[in-house]
């Protein structure tokens, strides 16, 4: 138990962040579940990118489209055919399959045997609507959420009187059934995306990809993330995939190596000229204002920006995980351990507060504790504590990525007032106990 990811896998399902789906069963094919302290990191992610593509933006709107979605429209988009397939290969002595982009030298990455000639593998997860389980019935869960962004382009853009270029943002569920899901939670069979789709001119397609990879880029530099760890790469010919035109992924240094996390597509008009083909419905838009003036009709081009939450949630994670030796909560018993930090972004940390009454036998001390955690806990995600020594107690939040500690001692009682402890400084301001929820508002919410 010593690389990173290990380290970072254990923390997770110590701490109630992440456990591995039925685990009473042993676990189940790579899905994980995402515990008290997880379902509240992934919320805020959700959130602040939410904020940042809807409400930042006066020409983007939201939407939740459904996840099951008539199976045409996935012969449409080109997912039932070789384009959205791995390669597979198995090793003809230990029988273990992989997916032929992984193998170097035609051998066995596990046992170094032989491996069979690659064969093409769908990626998509089948399933079947009604009781009869016929071909009539089969449909598909999404690969991709922006399917049903597109089955909506129309009854967004007239619903809400939308005019090109303008864009549709979704989060939600999506499945592939992947050769091999690896690496926790970076590559699984469910997970969830972020993803906006913005609709514009096909001649001003360069400049608008050009603008939503600088800005995607700079949406995870501003929530933390280490520069040297995050790159842009642009895809090869070669490696596109079958809708896009051009595409640059976002990529992070984990701890097993440079990988996308997010992608930027130029999709052009790939998709909507498709679903006007098969379901003779035509999608093509009439301009008043194109760019060269006079009226215009055309497919618009789509630019995608296409996050996940799960790989974002692993990034912000791993890049936040620090490991301190040597008593940085200055009790004794702690002086040779080494304390975890997580130092997470304000706005991402699951929980923003922690009560801690100094010692838990007083019972006047407790008392006032509780209710400092009373104020608190209906403004900010707030924990109480008042177990073992308050080194301890600093430690516990502190490997949570808990911003700010709120300690009640003996002088709180006489004075009235606590003390903030700063997670990054470990600077301890006293307050009185009237003004701080505006002190702690100050602190959190700008
Ligand atoms: N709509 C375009 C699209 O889905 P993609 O590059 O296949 O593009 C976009 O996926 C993002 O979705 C990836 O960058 C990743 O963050 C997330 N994602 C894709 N497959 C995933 C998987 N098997 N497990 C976890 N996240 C995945």
């Amino acid at each position: 138990m010593n690389t990173l990811l290990d380290k970072i896998v254990s923390l997770a399902k110590r701490r109630g962040f992440i456990f591995p789906s039925s685990d009473i069963y042993g676990g189940f094919s790579s899905c994980y579940d995402f515990g008290p302290l997880g379902v509240e990191f992934k919320n805020n992610i959700k959130k602040v990118w939410w904020n940042e593509m809807v409400k930042n933006h006066e020409n983007i709107v939201g939407l939740d489209a459904s996840i099951l979605m008539a199976p045409r429209v996935w012969e449409a988009s080109g997912h039932l055919s070789a384009g959205f397939a791995d390669e597979l290969v198995e090793c003809k002595e230990c029988h273990k399959r992989f997916r032929f982009n992984e193998i170097e030298n035609k051998k066995c990455p596990e046992c170094g045997g032989k491996i069979t000639e690659p064969r093409k593998f769908n990626l998509m997860m089948k399933t079947f609507v009604g009781p009869v389980e016929d071909k009539a019935s089969v449909t598909y869960l999404r690969a991709e959420t922006c399917q049903g962004i597109y089955m909506n382009f129309e009854n967004v853009m007239n619903s809400m009187r939308l005019k090109i270029p303008f864009g549709i943002a979704q989060i939600g569920k999506s499945f592939r059934n992947e050769i091999t899901p690896k690496d926790f939670i970076y590559r699984t069979r469910e997970f969830e995306q972020m993803e906006m789709q913005w609709f514009c001119h096909p001649k001003e397609a360069k400049k608008h990809f050009d603008f939503w990879a600088k800005e995607r880029f700079n949406w995870y530099l501003n929530l933390g993330i280490k520069k040297e760890n995050l790159r842009l790469r642009e895809h090869k010919k070669d490696e596109l995939a079958h809708y896009a035109k051009e595409a640059i992924d976002i990529e992070y240094h984990f701890p097993f190596g440079w990988k996308e996390i997010e992608g930027i597509h130029n999709r052009g008009d790939w998709d909507l000229k498709n679903h006007s083909k098969f379901s003779g419905k035509d999608l093509s838009y009439f301009d008043e204002n194109p760019p060269a003036g006079g009226k215009e009709k055309y497919i618009p081009y789509i630019i995608e920006t296409s996050g996940g939450i799960d790989r974002s949630l692993l990034v912000f994670l791993t890049d936040s995980y620090q490991e301190v030796k040597g008593g940085r909560t200055t009790t004794t018993e702690s002086a040779k351990e080494v304390e975890i930090l997580l130092k997470l972004h304000k706005d991402l940390a699951p929980i923003k507060t922690a009560v801690l009454p100094l010692v838990k036998n007083k019972p006047k001390l407790v008392e006032k504790a509780k209710e400092v955690y009373k104020i608190l806990k209906i403004h900010f995600s707030c924990q109480y504590d008042q177990v073992g020594s308050i080194g301890r107690r600093y430690r516990r939040q502190d490997e949570i990525g808990t911003l700010y500690c709120i300690t009640v001692d003996f002088e709180s009682l006489e004075k009235n007032d606590v003390t903030i402890r700063n997670r990054d400084t470990m600077e301890q301001e006293r307050v009185k106990v009237k003004d701080l929820l505006n002190i702690l508002k100050e602190k959190l919410e700008h």
